[in-house]
């Protein structure tokens, strides 16, 4: 496995994967892996020849008062995981090389209305921050496949509405989101949760689940009741919510039941712990 920590190593690697290799998958991560990434690794394999990953812990996507400085970082442990994995390269580049002149100036691609709702909401200019590396990312590796997981359903809906605006030859995969035992689903951020946290944890997703099944007989004038009974039944179980809510998809419009595409989001804090998840109701 190649491991670049710079554009021009990366570019030497890039051209040799390339004389052998006629497709490439490209996984961008932030470290600390688990088996959620693991998951979209394997599944890049399934969609081309040879396979590029990046550890990078973006500046641009946390606020000030964020999780930045305390982030997980395991480089050693995560380069074991990805050769192991049959990555081919991985690019690990410094905050200067992606931003020589700082996050804080650099220009920003912000995609409306998607990128504004749910965590958008919470989390000003997140997705900016998301949208912006994932595209220079994109330009330097020049994937033809990129495969992003469901566990973070917005950023991947933001990240499609990117490349088909800006009209990126890249076609972008998204993996299913992959969960502990109790289900809860796995993410770097269940490190900060302390034992009496991680085992109210599994709630969330069980609510879900409930909540979602119950809505494709619930009545239109009932739904906002189930949701408001789900958003009771986290709050008792000691979550605080930033939101529960039903949203369509792709566009993440207001919908008032599951007649059409639509998933239901939650992102709820336990303690410090910002957890998100989400479940989708494809009519198909
Ligand atoms: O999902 C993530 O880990 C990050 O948001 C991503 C896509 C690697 C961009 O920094």
């Amino acid at each position: 496995m190649i491991v670049a920590s710079d554009i021009a190593d990366l570019g030497q690697g890039l051209a040799s994967l390339h004389t052998r290799a006629q497709k490439i998958a490209f996984v961008p991560t932030m470290g600390n892996l688990h088996a959620g990434h693991l998951a979209l690794v394997e599944q890049a394999h399934h969609h081309a020849d040879a396979v590029v990953a990046s550890i990078f812990v973006n500046p641009m996507q946390f606020a000030a008062h964020e999780d930045l400085s305390t982030y997980p970082r395991t480089l050693e442990a995560d380069l074991t995981a990805l050769e192991t994995a049959g990555v081919d390269l991985v690019f690990t580049p410094s905050d200067r090389e992606i931003y020589p002149e700082g996050s804080a100036s650099h220009t920003a691609i912000h995609v409306p209305s998607l990128g504004d709702a749910l965590c958008g909401k919470d989390r000003p200019g997140h997705f900016d921050g998301v949208c912006t590396v994932v595209y220079k990312l994109f330009q330097l590796v020049k994937p033809d496949v990129a495969v992003f997981g469901e566990k973070d359903l917005q950023q991947l809906l933001i990240i499609k509405k990117m490349v088909g605006d800006l009209g990126l030859p890249i076609e972008i995969q998204s993996g299913a989101t992959q969960r502990a035992e109790d289900g809860l689903a796995l993410s770097s951020r269940n490190h900060y949760l302390s034992a009496a946290e991680r085992a109210i944890a599994p709630k969330l997703f069980s609510t879900l689940t409930a909540c979602a099944e119950s809505l494709p007989s619930a009545s239109p004038n009932s739904v906002e009741t189930l949701l408001a009974s789900s958003r009771g039944e986290l709050e008792s179980a000691g979550f605080a919510l930033d939101y529960f809510e039903l949203r369509g998809l792709p566009l993440l419009q207001h919908v008032s039941d599951a007649t059409q595409d639509c998933a239901l989001f939650v992102a709820a804090r336990l303690g410090q712990t910002r957890l998100i998840d989400n479940i989708q109701l494809l009519n198909r």
